[in-house]
């Protein structure tokens, strides 16, 4: 697994794996380890851990690397973080220590409130993506890999339109050459990893694979593509509330958000253009599970406000606090509160995980392109233009489960149930 940025989500994944396949802690939150998945009809029976029913890669098997303009190795990296106890770091600070971050393609043009000394020169953006590609392949034969996969858990970048640039193989490879503006950061690692064929996510929300040209360099190399932004705190807890709501037809007239943060991500999303692309991330989902144009009475006038404070004596440890107006029964108000205390990088880190081992999974199944069957990880899912994004947790994890019993020739589940009553 190779991770752009070793910040404070890639180190707790892998310090997390390493503790893992020690013995020494459990994978909770992470469906390729622990979640089982239903075959049959449910007088069958039949529910095996999901590891055990399609060919994961196996933790044991995995080798990680990553980038960072930061030249400290992995195990200073999580100490910086703050994330992991002293305690837990010193049980697998062997395996952390070895892993050093390679110089990084970085431009502070897009991420205004970071600077490192670890970063790559290159006469164009072409040379730099070139490097890039010189490290995959480095990486591949040092480890001796047979498959890798690409994640993106760097900084978010500053909010970014999609362009001409970015309409074709060809402009963009030409906006390669000229360093054009409109190709940041993160698009060129983007590029490297589907250059050779590998399989590419987005854990953070800014542009990068979800244009033109990225999709036809996939559909070129047969390589996959997943997205965007993980959906861990508050959005998770939005994404389940919200379909319970409108299930019940409750009508919602505001939902506001607040959180309180204070480690290096939220100090990157104080600036107001990287917070700009995390907010329009966030500000999605709500739109979409509610269907106003469907259910104008319960939702037209909805006021969704999401503000991010960085506070830093919280560190990892954020608070989230949303504030929900509904309307009932003939228009009675009601009000629902939620104080969330989460940790950001522990929601994170089983998301990082399973999407890299589903997209291992799907790339060995044949599949090539947008992977909209794991929209359940992410605020703002990768979908194909003609239909909107699926942001309902429970179908989305529906989709997930139907996507693996499809592949493995299952029958899918469609929750019908006649055959018990007929
Ligand atoms: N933690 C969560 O719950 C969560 C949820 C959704 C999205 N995200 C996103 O995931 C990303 C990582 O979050 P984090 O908490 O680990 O942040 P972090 O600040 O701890 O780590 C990000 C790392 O990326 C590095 N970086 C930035 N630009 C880079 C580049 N061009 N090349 C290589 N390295 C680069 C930084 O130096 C830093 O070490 C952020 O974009 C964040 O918004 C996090």
């Amino acid at each position: 697994m190779l991770l752009v940025g070793l910040g404070a989500v890639s180190t707790t994944t892998i310090a997390g794996v390493c503790a893992i396949r020690k013995g020494l802690a459990l994978p909770i939150g992470s469906l390729t380890q622990m979640g089982t998945i239903r075959l049959g009809k449910r007088t069958e029976g039949r529910s095996p851990k999901i590891n055990e029913f399609v060919p994961l890669a196996q933790l044991d098997d995995l080798v990680f690397g990553g980038w960072d303009i930061f030249e400290e190795d992995c195990y200073a990296a999580a100490k910086t973080a703050g994330v992991l106890d002293r305690d837990q770091l010193e049980q697998v600070r062997g395996e952390l220590e070895a892993i050093r971050p390679m110089p990084a393609v970085f431009d502070q043009r897009y991420v205004k409130r970071l600077d490192g000394p670890n970063v790559k020169k290159g006469k164009n953006k072409r040379d730099l993506a070139e490097q890039l590609i010189a490290d995959i392949r480095a990486f591949k034969d040092k480890h001796g890999c047979d498959r890798l996969v690409m994640v993106w858990c760097g900084s978010t970048e500053v909010f970014m339109k999609e362009s001409a640039v970015h309409a074709t193989v060809a402009s963009f490879e030409k906006g390669l050459e000229q360093s054009d503006d409109a190709i940041p950061s993160s698009m060129i690692y983007a590029y490297a990893a589907l250059r050779e064929g590998i399989p590419f996510a987005n854990a953070a929300p800014n542009l990068t694979a979800d244009v033109p040209a990225m999709l036809e360099l996939a559909a070129r190399n047969k390589s996959l593509l997943s997205g965007n932004d993980m959906k861990t705190g508050q959005t998770l807890i939005k994404t389940i509330i919200a379909p319970g709501l409108k299930a019940r037809l409750l009508g919602v007239k505001g939902w506001y958000s607040t959180n309180i943060l204070g480690n290096r991500d939220g100090e990157v999303l104080d600036d107001p253009e990287s917070f700009k692309t995390k907010e329009e991330s966030k500000k999605s989902a709500l739109d979409y599970i509610f269907q106003p144009h469907l259910y104008p009475d319960l939702y037209k006038d909805l006021c969704h406000v999401v503000r991010i404070n960085y506070y830093p004596p919280r560190g990892d440890t954020k608070e989230g606090w949303d504030n929900i107006d509904l309307i009932g029964w003939l228009g009675y108000p009601m009000q629902l509160k939620i104080n969330f205390l989460c940790r950001d990088s522990i929601l994170a880190a089983p998301i990082v995980l399973d999407s890299a081992l589903f997209l291992d999974l799907a790339k060995r199944a044949g599949m090539s392109g947008i992977q909209e069957w794991l929209s359940f990880y992410y605020k703002a899912p990768m979908h194909a233009p003609e239909v909107y994004p699926e942001h309902d947790l429970f179908i989305q994890l529906m989709k997930l489960k139907n996507t693996l019993r499809h592949m493995m020739g299952e029958e899918l589940i469609t929750h019908l149930g006649r055959e018990y009553y007929d």
